[in-house]
């Protein structure tokens, strides 16, 4: 497994593996769980040369996010990857990534305007740059995204339609904890309670796929059902509960025949999100 740390070079090595390979990139920030892991088989199930990059991005963080304390462990991330046969490991530093004369953005109108992106103003423009840069970088001919942050895999997918990108975005089912916790590197933030609080999360997708199966098509009363069971346990605080479009992300009135179930709260100082898409057998 090669580590590299610097654009020229993994660009160099791109060029030459694109002679006679194909490339598979699955962008990460690290502190890797077996979500990530998962997106690393799929990966590698593809039978290509398989990249993973690792860099906490600075620039989808707003100045009152973790950025500072986000977890990070590279020689344990390293060790997972090893064991998963990655082939390359991109890990830039900052300023590898954005040196200081550093302008350009990649904005994705309207899709950023719902969900995650009303509250986290300017999140989705640094993470369609820095995935744009990392396709620059990489060049790959797959890049694998998990759905569990569904609003950031259709905005990626959009952005590659748009622009016009050859390479092909994989989108992987979210995995979850044995109780229903969808993994994310943000779990470690909760104490024993919080993470006990957390379970009402997936508990209300749960709830909601039932009803939808038992023909409930009402957005007002699906939503309703979600909050209820999160107001449940006290020191949850809602964020959104939106049910929309699955292309649009715009929001439902009454669901036709598909729509995506979004919720993020917080749960003492963590923000937590979860989805799952409803749609007719
Ligand atoms: P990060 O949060 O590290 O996630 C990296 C990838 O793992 C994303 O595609 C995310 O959707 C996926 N992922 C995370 N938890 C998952 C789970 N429980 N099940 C399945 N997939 C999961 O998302 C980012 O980093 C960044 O925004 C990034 C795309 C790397 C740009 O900086």
């Amino acid at each position: 497994m090669k580590i590299i740390k610097t654009v020229r070079e993994m660009q160099q090595l791109s060029d030459e593996l694109r002679k006679t390979k194909k490339i598979t990139l699955v962008p990460t920030m690290g502190y890797l769980h077996e979500g990530h892991l998962a997106l690393v088989r799929r990966a590698t199930e593809l039978g290509h040369v398989v990249v993973v990059s690792i860099f906490v991005n600075p620039i989808q963080f707003g100045p009152q996010e973790d950025l500072a304390k986000y977890p990070r462990d590279f020689d344990r991330d390293a060790a997972l990857l090893e064991k998963e046969k990655t082939d390359i490991i991109f890990y830039p530093d900052a300023d590898e990534m954005y040196p200081g004369a550093f302008s350009t953005y990649v904005e994705v109108k309207k899709l950023e305007d719902h969900l995650c992106g009303k509250s986290r103003v300017g999140h989705f423009v640094g993470v369609a740059t820095v995935v744009a840069k990392l396709f620059n970088i990489v060049k790959p001919h797959f890049a694998v995204f998990g759905q569990k942050d569904y609003q950031q895999l259709i905005i990626i997918e959009k952005m590659v339609n748009d622009l016009n990108m050859d390479i092909e975005i994989i989108g992987h089912p979210t995995i979850r904890e044995q109780d229903g916790l969808a993994m994310s590197s943000r779990n470690t933030y909760l104490s024993p309670e919080e993470r006990d609080k957390a379970l009402l999360i997936s508990r209300s997708l749960k709830k909601v796929e039932e009803l939808f199966r038992e023909g409930e098509r009402n957005t007002a009363t699906l939503k309703k059902e979600v909050e209820d069971l999160l107001h449940q346990k006290e020191g949850i605080n809602i964020e959104y509960v939106n049910l929309c479009d699955t292309d649009t992300l715009e929001e439902l009135g009454t669901i036709r025949n598909k729509a995506v179930l979004a919720i993020a709260c917080r749960i003492g100082k963590t923000r937590l999100i979860d989805n799952t898409i409803l749609t007719e057998a």
